[in-house]
């Protein structure tokens, strides 16, 4: 597996190469399994796959948030390598923002409700970054989870709405013995705050209607951020022991 700093190198190294097909899976590092089963299918359906980690600044609307996410460089890099990525791209905020985020990407419509509403200019920060990297890739295929169902959405339309030929991969959530969505955050979490996730995860899945979600997880002493119903798929964004979960079942 090669490691590529630079934006402009990464592009020449792809250029060069001139391979039939590449695959690429965007993230932020303190990978689990969600993350290698992009991977994973990315290596089934292309020739190449470049993963890149860049913990993106612009997306974070609190510092303290930004500055808590749990960075595990040494045990990606291992994953990575065993899970077969020719290159993992790894750049650095100064030359990703080189403009000092002069220049962004809005949406205007899916942006108004959830994480879009509860964190303002969250999916700027994503639309750009996710652009920046899709113009350094270049990829055939890019591969992102249904665990953030909104920024998929997101993205899909901007990639529509710029004719970017990339073609944008759904994922299903990955979760674990009990349900609980994977997450980078949720190393972030004690034990109980893990239990504590789980029973979220269940009212989420469990509840026949808002209203009883809403209840039960006040019961579990779980403070909601939102609890809504769109695109026929219920939404939730919770708080537990200071960490951020999100989550989002199909109806
Ligand atoms: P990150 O949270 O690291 O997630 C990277 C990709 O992994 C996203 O497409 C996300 O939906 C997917 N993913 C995370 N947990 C998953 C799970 N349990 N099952 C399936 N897929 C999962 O999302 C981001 O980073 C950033 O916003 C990014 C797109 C990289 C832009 O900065």
């Amino acid at each position: 597996m090669q490691i590529v700093t630079s934006p402009r190198e990464m592009q020449k190294i792809l250029k060069l190469l001139a391979a039939p097909s590449v695959g690429f899976v965007p993230t932020m590092g303190a990978l689990h399994e969600g993350h290698l089963t992009l991977v994973r299918q990315s290596r089934e359906q292309n020739l190449v796959t470049v993963v890149s980690i860049f913990v993106n600044p612009t997306q974070f609307n609190n510092a303290e948030d930004l500055q808590k996410y749990p960075r595990t460089l040494e045990q990606d890099q291992k994953m990575l390598q065993d899970s077969g990525v020719a290159y993992l791209f790894l750049p650095d905020a100064n030359e990703m923002y080189a403009d000092n985020f002069n220049y962004s990407v809005n949406e205007k419509e899916k942006n108004a409700v959830l994480c879009g509403a509860s964190r303002p200019g969250h999916f700027s920060g994503v639309l750009t970054v996710v652009l920046k990297l899709l113009q350094i890739v270049q990829p055939t295929r890019a591969y992102f989870g249904e665990k953030d169902f909104q920024q998929l959405q997101i993205i899909r339309g901007m990639v529509d709405a710029f004719f970017i030929p990339t073609e944008i991969v759904n994922v299903p959530t990955q979760r674990d013995e009990e349900g609980l969505a994977l997450s980078s955050r949720n190393q972030r979490l004690s034990a109980d705050g893990i239990q504590k996730a789980q029973t979220f995860a269940k009212i989420l899945k469990t509840s026949p209607t808002l209203e009883i979600a809403k209840e039960q997880l006040k019961e579990n002493d779980i403070a909601i951020d939102y609890l809504e119903d769109h695109w026929n798929r219920r939404f939730a964004a919770v708080s537990i022991e200071n960490v951020r979960l999100i989550d989002n079942v199909p109806l």
